[in-house]
């Protein structure tokens, strides 16, 4: 694909940002007591580096009730020094710079949390104060000052936060915003106060510098505002003289998925091209766009003006340079796992990445420097970590050799992408398939590692990446029976077992809720299909939708915990349940299973005990461990050569820790 949308420099007001490609803000948590330092700075020069545009940082803490700790502070003039050689060194790599204002209301946790009515919260399960007239008047000149504070340092604009739920749309609300005096009740008077806060702003910056504004597409939560009004609000922001409007999603207490891998790409595009039917200045498109040619098609097909890529750029900085050079093969994509980025954040910690391990550590590591010190690497295992460790060790200028007993790379992700909303996990080993072709690795596949082969070989360090082996348990009935009506996830996953009408799911962790999804899901109509047979009418609309929706198997899932998906991050877990209701999945916890009997499962429960009859196919999630035998019968050889063990060989855990592993074990073989 010819990317022609994407490179055409985009010009707002007397800002000219030189392509389409926003980095939207992140809270990275990289600024502990406000002050923009090395760890922050370096991240986003990478970024500008990498060839993005406009860089919007933050938010940012414009007063002392509005955000917690950890974000980047502009509401004090100490501030200003770090602040401006910030925006020169972004400058200085072609990039625009932007600070977003931000102001959370009753969705800070702070028991100093204001809102536009005291009205609990359901993300903090805490009742904020009712801001007075007086107060009103104090958060919007807490922005007006900030934003001339952003302005002094150099920066080329500011960014109203209007989305997600924080303050503004606590006012825009008719759920929230139970005030009776002039912002409250009508529309008119909901929009009064972001209204006033830009015009203030707008009074305050003058016309020198950009005032954008992000707002929710759709608040996504029930009795409050739609997609509908967002338009009409788009509509009298741009009349208040904003220039330009960021819309994003709704509002982070909703039920509606807007981040997780699930999320198919391209999304909430509609949402985009909803305001952008309303207003004349540029619209940013936002939320699970993580590929080039999705951002071009949505610049050709003029629902956007431009294109936010948040976590995309978070896992490759140099996404747009790799495309401007025709260099798809090398972009390491964003796959939505959250497992360093939001999921970090809402356990207090500061952003990382799965895919790029350099994330939040730039400055630190330099792959263009070659070893002086070559090995003969020979690596065990092409599960992520194995192929980590073989695409820096290559790179770095070693001598890498992976071996794999399968015939293919890729280890478990090969069917940990195949469960509904997992498609992206897929990236993951198309990407490393086009590393070694293009890093020319040298790699085996169908042979199966052993200390002799090793050995042979004559390497001079060996990356044990050999993975799990699954975990069949230890319950009367289960032993011989794998194999007649009983499998594991594995194995279903990889359609090498029919799955029946009434399929029982023993586990509840990912595997297994993600399995029961799958299963419900059997049977069903393929888009492709339902499409075919609406367009010439075969069925009637209610049933090609009942059809497509869901499968024909009946799912039930068991786990002895009370809770399922205990390994599954806060971004994802409440979406898969939520999944697994709408598919009609039976759920069935604090269970101890007692005997597998021919078609019968039998556990014991708080109300007595049960059992499950009629079942066609079991299918086990019940665990993995370390596959380790290898890495230990060679460590006992007392080998001449170094030896390391990675990622699930060494201890079951997320994917994250796996490529992470690889990368630091790659980079500091010769040292
Ligand atoms: C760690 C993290 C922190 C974020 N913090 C903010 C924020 O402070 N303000 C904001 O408007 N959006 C914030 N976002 C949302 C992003 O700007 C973006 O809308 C979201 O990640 C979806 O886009 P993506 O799929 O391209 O990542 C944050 C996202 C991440 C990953």
């Amino acid at each position: 694909m010819k990317f022609v949308k994407l490179f055409e420099p985009l010009k707002i007001k007397n800002v000219e940002i030189r392509n389409r490609i926003v980095l939207p803000a992140m809270a990275l948590n990289y600024t502990p007591d406000g002050f923009i330092k090395d760890q922050f700075s370096n991240f986003y020069v990478e970024r500008a580096k990498g060839g993005t545009g406009l860089i919007i940082i933050g938010g940012c803490k414009i007063d002392d009730v509005g955000a917690g700790p950890g974000f980047i502070a502009v509401d004090d003039d100490k501030y200003l020094p770090g602040m401006t050689t910030f925006a020169k060194k972004i400058h200085d790599e072609g990039a625009k710079v932007i600070a977003q204002l931000y102001q959370a209301g009753a969705y800070a946790i702070s028991p100093k949390a204001v809102s536009s009515s005291a009205v609990r919260s359901n993300l903090t399960k805490m009742v904020p104060k009712e801001l007075s007239i007086e107060g009103i008047k104090e958060v919007q000149e807490s922005h007006a000052t900030a934003a001339e504070r952003v302005k002094k340092a150099g920066f080329d604009g500011v960014e109203i936060l209007g989305s997600a739920g924080y303050l503004i749309n606590q006012f825009l609300s008719p759920k929230i915003n139970l005030r009776t005096d002039e912002y409250g009740g009508s529309l008119e008077n909901r929009l009064r106060y972001p209204l006033e806060l830009i015009k203030l702003v707008k009074e305050r910056v003058g016309n020198d510098i950009l005032v954008g504004m992000r707002i929710a597409g759709d608040d996504f939560v029930p009795k409050s505002n739609t997609y509908k009004e967002s338009a009409i609000f788009a509509k009298h922001y741009e009349e208040a003289g904003v220039d330009y409007i960021n819309v994003t999603g709704g509002w982070h207490e909703t039920r509606t998925p807007q981040i997780p891998m699930m999320v198919p790409p391209g999304a909430y595009v509609y949402l985009a091209e909803n305001v952008k039917n309303q207003v004349s200045v540029p619209v940013f498109s936002s939320n699970r766009i993580n590929d080039p040619i999705i951002a071009e098609h949505i610049l050709r097909d003029g629902m956007a003006d431009a294109i936010c890529f948040a976590r995309a750029l978070i896992a490759d900085p140099y996404l747009p340079r790799k495309t401007q050079e025709n260099k798809l093969w090398d972009i390491r994509k964003c796959v939505a796992c959250n497992q360093g980025c939001f999921d970090h954040i809402f356990t207090g910690r500061s952003v990382e990445c799965m895919r790029n391990y350099v994330a939040s550590r730039e400055g630190t590591f330099d792959l263009e420097k070659k070893t002086e010190n070559p090995l003969k690497v020979l690596i065990i295992g092409s599960g992520p970590g194995g192929l980590e460790a073989a695409r820096v060790a290559k790179i770095l200028g070693h001598d890498v050799t992976i071996i794999e007993k399968k015939d293919e790379i890729g280890g478990q992700i090969n069917v940990s992408y195949v469960p509904p909303g997992r498609r992206d996990i897929k990236d993951i080993v198309d990407y490393y398939k086009l590393q070694i072709k293009h890093n020319n690795i040298d790699l085996h596949l169908s042979v199966e590692a052993t200390p002799e082969l090793i050995n042979n070989h004559k390497p001079d360090a060996v990356i044990f990446a050999t993975g799990v082996k699954y975990e069949v348990p230890n319950i009367p009935g289960i032993d011989g029976s794998l194999g007649s009506n009983i499998c594991l996830a594995e194995e279903a996953l990889s359609e090498n077992y029919p799955v029946g009408k009434n399929v029982v799911v023993v586990g509840g962790s990912a595997t297994g809720m993600e399995t029961a999804i799958w299963a419900s899901e059997l049977g069903a109509l393929n888009s492709e299909v339902a499409r075919f047979i609406s367009l010439y009418d075969l069925m009637p609309r209610d049933e090609i939708y009942e059809k497509w929706l869901k499968g024909n198997r009946n799912v039930t899932i068991i786990e002895m915990l009370p809770r399922l998906g205990t390994n599954v991050g806060r971004t994802t877990r409440g979406f898969l349940i939520g999944h697994m209701i709408k598919m009609g999945i039976k759920m069935i916890k604090s269970a101890n299973i007692t005997k597998f009997e021919g078609k019968t499962i039998e556990f014991e429960h708080a109300e007595g005990n049960q059992s499950l009859n009629d079942i066609d196919t079991f299918i086990l999630a019940t665990g993995v461990r370390a596959n380790n035998d290898l890495h230990n019968k060679v460590k006992e050889s007392n080998p001449s050569f170094k030896i390391y063990k990675i990622g699930d060989c060494k201890k079951p855990r997320t994917m994250l820790e796996a490529i992470h592993e690889g990368f630091k074990t790659a980079y500091k073989l010769d040292k």
